[in-house]
């Protein structure tokens, strides 16, 4: 009986604790807190998280880019730079925050790099990762903390979800990554207001804010929070110079200012700076 009631008691503290730990919003930050999420793998999230970093620290953002890809972390190669330590570092208490926070040789972009083939316990993920958080806005130090996070809904990533007040989801108009943005809004509409919404792989504006307008109707079908939005903020196009640029360890919206895709990702971000609170 006693046993009962201590483990239920137990319980309790630690959801009272991660309700705490949750909540960032009693800390005073000028630092707007950005993730990036998918639902499905390679529909360009870690790419659009780093040119996206790239056009706001040349409009003079401070930028700071959190590798969440728990795994597979490779932002440390698309801004071309080798991490003298990651974010586990600091999460393990090995080292200080400062040292995990490394200079890019892009003024203003500031990576925290993350850690490939790393495995994290589960058991251990207890929002540990938005400690982290929570400890980079205090700094107070960045303009912007764009998070780009792995594929799909597990753990990891719905804490990142979970502490973030603006989640930009990046899809294709391929039907299973649709599947994924829908199963997405799914389970964002139980306790966040927005989803913001663009389309890689997606030459015409107007066919992502079609399917846009098709997922929002399935979920007032299937009855979703009617309070909850999705805010669609444009498209980019499939381009060469954006896999090449990659393997070069560069940015195409630097390399390639005047292309295409970087006038489309450039409004994406004229959008966003719009929309994120
Ligand atoms: N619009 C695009 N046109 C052509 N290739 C792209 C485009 N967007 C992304 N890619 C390529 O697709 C691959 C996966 O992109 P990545 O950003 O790593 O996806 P994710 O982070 O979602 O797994 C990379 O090789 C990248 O260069
Ligand atoms: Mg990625």
């Amino acid at each position: 009986m006693f046993n009962s009631i201590s483990t239920q008691a137990h319980k309790l503290i630690n959801l009272a604790s991660r309700k705490e730990e949750v909540n960032l919003s009693n800390i005073k930050s000028r630092t707007k807190l950005l993730t990036i999420t998918s639902g499905k793998g390679g529909v360009g999230k870690s790419t659009f998280s780093a040119n996206i970093a790239y056009i706001l620290a040349s409009k003079g953002y401070k930028v700071a880019i959190l590798d969440a890809d728990i795994g597979l972390a490779n932002m440390q190669v698309l801004l071309d730079l080798k991490p003298s330590a990651t974010l586990f570092d600091y999460i393990e208490g090995k080292v200080k925050l400062e040292r995990v926070l490394l200079k890019t040789k892009y003024d203003n972009i500031t990576l925290i790099a993350g850690k490939s083939g790393y495995q994290y316990s589960k058991n251990n993920s207890s929002f540990v990762f938005a400690r982290i958080v929570k400890d980079l806005l205090a700094l107070n130090r960045f303009d912007f903390l764009l998070i780009d996070t792995g594929a799909g809904l597990n753990e990891y990533v719905k804490e990142f979800l979970a502490i973030s007040p603006n989640i930009l989801a990046i899809t294709t108009t391929d039907p299973s990554a649709l599947t994924d943005v829908y199963a997405l809004m799914k389970m964002l509409s139980k306790d966040k207001s927005k989803l913001i919404l663009c389309y890689n792989h997606t030459q015409n504006y107007k066919i992502g804010e079609s399917i846009t307008n098709s997922l929002v109707s399935l979920a007032k079908k299937n009855r979703l929070n009617n309070n909850f939005m999705v805010e669609y903020i444009g498209n980019v196009s499939t381009s060469k110079c954006i896999p090449t640029t990659g393997r070069l360890r560069k940015l195409f919206t630097k390399e390639f200012k005047n292309d295409q895709v970087s006038k489309e990702l450039n409004l994406i971000i004229n959008a966003l700076l719009k929309t994120i609170k």
